[in-house]
């Protein structure tokens, strides 16, 4: 694999077509176990997720459902000084088993102030399962379920991941250089 430029910047090869699809495979046999008979949301959040979703939505073979939304936040008028609007969410989440689908997790901040909004809804549960976690880089309390893998806190770009709009579609991650 050889690097790639998106606008101004270098990337270099990170992880593989392979790799990515074997944890994705991992993850749904997982899934598909832990959620049997329990017809489960898939939360997808948009823009980033709409590959990682698309991969491991087709290999769940049990009853579910998916939903796409995207967060928007602006600033309001709460303690924390961010309001965090969920565009799209149509579906019912009262009582159901809610998996949320994030392409990666960084500092936590946005899914931290989704949460509370989510659960007021009175989901039975929620779980976030995310395909990148920048683990050294959370600074929010937000518990993440399942992660494909765990990265440094280097940016990243490929497969549904951007640089200012640009580079999502490729079929492996990309590291900046
Ligand atoms: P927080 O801090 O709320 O941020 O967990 C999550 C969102 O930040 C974006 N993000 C990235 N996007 N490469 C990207 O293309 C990265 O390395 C990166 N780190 C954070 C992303 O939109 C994610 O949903
Ligand atoms: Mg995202």
């Amino acid at each position: 694999m050889s690097s790639i430029k998106v606008l101004d910047k270098e990337f270099e090869p990170y992880i593989s077509e392979e790799a990515i699809q074997n944890k994705i495979s991992e993850l749904a046999q997982q899934l598909n176990q832990e959620y049997a008979g329990k017809r489960p949301i898939f939360l997808s959040i948009l823009n980033g997720s709409f590959l990682f979703t698309a991969d491991l939505f087709r290999q769940i073979t049990i009853e579910a459902e998916v939903c796409f939304i995207k967060l928007a936040s602006y600033k309001g008028t709460t303690s924390s000084g961010n309001v965090i609007t969920a565009i799209g969410l149509d579906a019912n989440v009262s009582g159901r088993d809610i998996i949320i689908v994030e392409d990666i997790i960084d500092t936590g901040k946005t899914l931290h102030h989704f949460l509370p909004q989510l659960e007021s809804s009175q989901p039975k549960s929620i779980k976030i399962a995310v395909l990148l976690n920048k683990k050294e880089a959370l600074a929010y309390p937000v518990k993440i379920d399942y992660a494909c893998f765990d990265i440094p806190n280097k940016f990243v770009v490929g497969y549904g991941l951007d640089y200012d709009g640009l580079g999502r579609n490729t079929r492996a991650i990309y590291q900046l250089k």
